[in-house]
């Protein structure tokens, strides 16, 4: 008898690249359930996930309380649109002001309308706030960006991937090197509204800024009258072992641009967070969006806030990523030649003579454990924060025995 006859995989491999554009290129498992920081797949093998939906799983499959309050509020209430307010609409709002610290919160659905909105809301800003010129705002981003998929966002991507043939170009928009101060310094003119970057680039591998950067960043904005726009979507709601990536040098942005780990892992939910001066320049009718702040959405979001609110999963993270660096750290030169690690969150660059990201992330899911490969030979690892630490030794012996080949 054939494998394929029995197994339930290739059928379902082979139907999924039959029936989708192919936008993607995922690896070969095709999950059926999930609990905490395990997946099974359709054949009954399980998987240990160490990518949690690109950071969206931040609290694991499934976490008891985000389904709870799925659960209930499927059973009252799922959507009104922005027509008429529901009863989750206010706490959801006020409890993620509070954690950001900020006076407001607009909720949208997806991270890509999250940074659209952050980019509109500074544009008006910088127009009726600032004085800029009609039609001449423009805003500072950092190459090897990753802030989402539509036309103006990949106007001002570096990666051919992401941005070929998708043009005319959306202007307005200043590229400088990510990490170099004297170069976004010298970018911001009189018409700068923004400046926009992720204060830790995940899709770039986990690129960490040079320390006293983003504090740099913080105080050019300042003093030039620039909002610093903080892209969190990936990096934010406790995977770096902190609320936000940002609180590791105390910079506190203008505005934080939150989703992915927002939404529990269950629904779509971004946001963003600001003051009254900056998200106060919207008015009726200029903005919106028919499924954001959702009543579902909002009441597992409120449950995600309370997580936070906890610090329980921050402290995991922090202590946790620990132990994943030092299991890491412990493989350079042993078939990776550089990690990077802020909390439960790492890029491994592997060897690029010894086999790609792909290859690699292709092994280690036929050894039970799911990542991701990123930019060739690079791999990221961010598991959900309800991960073990013998979970952790568990992936981290797997990667190794891949790397030995
Ligand atoms: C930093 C950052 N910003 C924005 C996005 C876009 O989010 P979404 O895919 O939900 O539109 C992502 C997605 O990976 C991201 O990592």
């Amino acid at each position: 008898m054939i494998v394929d006859d029995i197994l339930r995989t290739p059928g379902a491999v082979r139907d999924a690249e039959r029936w989708t554009a192919h936008n993607y290129h995922p690896l070969p498992v095709v999950i059926s359930s999930a609990e905490g920081a395990w997946l099974t797949d359709v054949d009954g093998k399980r998987y240990l996930d160490c990518l949690a939906g690109y950071s969206a799983l931040n609290f694991g499959h499934r976490h008891p309380q985000l389904i709870a309050a799925a659960h209930a509020q499927l059973d009252r209430l799922t959507l009104t649109s922005r027509a008429f307010i529901h009863d989750q609409f206010a706490d959801f709002c006020r409890e993620l002001a509070e954690l950001c610290g900020k006076d407001l919160v607009l909720p949208m659905n997806t991270g890509a309308e999250a940074v659209e909105t952050g980019i509109k809301v500074a544009r008006k800003w910088g127009y009726q706030v600032k004085g800029v010129p009609a039609g001449q705002a423009n805003i500072v981003v950092a190459e090897g960006n990753f802030h989402g998929r539509t036309t103006t966002i990949v106007s001002f991507s570096t990666d051919e991937d992401a941005r070929a043939d998708f043009g005319p170009y959306t202007p307005g928009f200043t590229v400088v090197p990510y990490g170099d101060l004297d170069a976004l310094t010298a970018a911001i003119d009189e018409n700068t509204v923004a400046v926009l970057l992720e204060p830790i680039q995940g899709e770039q591998g986990v690129v960490v800024p040079p320390e006293g950067y983003l504090p740099g960043v913080r105080q050019v904005c300042t003093d030039r009258n620039v909002l610093f726009i903080a892209d969190e979507i990936q990096s934010g709601l406790g995977r770096t072992g902190a609320t936000f990536a940002c609180d590791h040098e105390g910079v506190v942005p203008d505005m934080y641009l939150l989703g992915k780990a927002l939404g529990g892992g269950i629904v779509p939910v971004s946001a963003v967070a600001a003051n009254a001066d900056v998200l106060g320049v919207l008015k009726p009718g200029q903005h919106g969006s028919t499924f954001g702040g959702n009543p579902l959405a909002c009441a597992v979001a409120i449950e995600v806030v309370r997580l936070l609110a906890t610090g329980e999963f921050q402290r995991r993270s922090a202590e946790l990523g620990e132990r994943l660096r030092a299991g890491l750290e412990g493989l350079v030169g042993k078939g990776l030649v550089a990690v990077r690690v802020r909390g439960l969150w790492a890029g491994l660059d592997i060897d690029p003579a010894l086999m790609s990201g792909r290859e690699a992330c292709e092994r280690l899911a036929a050894r039970g454990v799911l990542a991701k490969d990123t930019h060739g030979s690079t791999i990221r690892l961010a598991p959900p924060l309800v991960i073990t630490e013998e979970e952790i030794d568990l992936a981290v012996a797997q990667l190794a025995e891949v790397l030995a080949g």
